[in-house]
């Protein structure tokens, strides 16, 4: 199989040292406690009838542990996961070639499944729905379509934005699990049990300064810990408490509340370039120079999460929380 296929996604070229933080069972995973608890019935049912699980949609903002989620299915339900991407999926070939190297009950992993091809999605309906393909072999009036059955399998797809799936392939998910932002004592627990897994110690203020300033993701919150290990290794001794987990975070220039400079560029072209109007996703990404997908993904959700901004129907708006935030008076309009 080509290599692209099978790389190129979240978690699977990661160095081992992140793979470790990765739970691999259910009750090793914190916090989405109602996701949690869903998935449990489903897949001991599932595991009771001798059937695959349903296919299963994974959505939410970046880094909140939907690889992580899928790879503990899988592991729940005692099968093999794939991991693959819908970029990388470019022929119906390529999909064939994955779908039918599966062994009965296997997980398929779909990672961005808003991004496959249109002629793409329309092969995996049946291969969702009745588990065979039908695949056009050759072309023009050589041409024929063969069927190709396929053992059962599970297929969960990941995306940033169940918004931009068709109803079509939508709707062919049976479970649908929609991750939430992580709240700061989930956060902190998941930092302890990284800490944990590295062997350093690290106090109940620290994770908290750290959880802080995660912007309620995980991966986030793994990052900055390690930077803060390495600062407490040359610095303290290897002691990680709450004044070298402030000094390093400080350095490391997040803010209090997790916001980067992204952020603030956002928050500013909201507030001083436009003065408070309601402002079009397309002119804030051209104003600051960022692709208007990655601000409605990535840094959108939290900012709206946190009350930074509001999204009107003429736009999106700073909120007196931003005008503070920036030191700026807030003048109601
Ligand atoms: N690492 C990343 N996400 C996690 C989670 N939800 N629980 C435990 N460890 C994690």
């Amino acid at each position: 199989m080509k290599e692209r296929l099978l790389s190129n996604i979240q978690g699977i070229n990661e160095e081992p040292q992140e793979q470790r933080l990765r739970p691999q069972y259910l009750n090793q995973y914190i916090g989405q406690e109602q996701i949690k608890d869903n998935l449990k019935v489903f897949i001991e049912a599932a595991k009771m009838r001798n059937e695959v699980l349903d296919h299963c949609l994974i959505y939410g903002p970046p880094g909140l542990g939907k690889t992580t989620l899928a790879t503990i299915i899988a592991n729940e339900m005692n099968v093999n996961i794939r991991y693959t991407s819908g970029p990388a999926i470019e022929k119906s070939g390529d999909l064939a070639t994955i779908l039918t190297s599966l062994e009965p009950g296997d997980v398929l992993f779909i990672d961005e499944i808003h991004r496959i091809s249109r002629s793409i999605e329309e092969i995996l309906y049946s291969a969702m729905e009745d588990f065979y393909l039908d695949i056009v072999i050759g072309k023009g009036e050589e041409s024929r379509s063969v069927r190709i059955d396929l053992p059962p399998f599970t297929l969960i797809g990941a995306t940033t934005r169940a918004g931009a799936l068709t109803a079509p392939l939508r709707d062919r998910f049976g479970v649908h699990c929609r991750l939430e932002f992580y709240d700061i004592k989930d956060l902190q627990t998941i930092l302890a049990r990284s800490a944990d897994i590295y062997g350093c110690y690290i106090d109940e203020s620290s994770t908290y300064q750290i959880a802080m300033r995660s912007r309620g993701t995980p991966r986030i919150a793994n990052r900055l810990l390690k930077r803060v290990r390495d600062f407490a290794q040359v610095k303290n001794e290897g002691l990680i408490n709450e004044e070298i987990s402030i000094s390093s975070l400080d350095l490391l220039q997040v803010d209090s509340s997790g916001l980067d400079n992204i952020d603030y560029k956002i928050l500013e072209c909201l507030v001083k370039r436009y003065e408070g109007r309601a402002v079009g996703l397309e002119t804030i990404a051209i104003t600051i120079g960022e692709e208007s997908i990655t601000i409605e993904d990535v840094y959108e959700p939290y900012l709206v999460k946190e009350g930074f901004i509001e999204r009107t129907p003429r736009g999106r708006k700073a909120t007196a929380k931003a005008y503070n935030h920036l030191g700026i008076e807030y003048k109601s309009q």
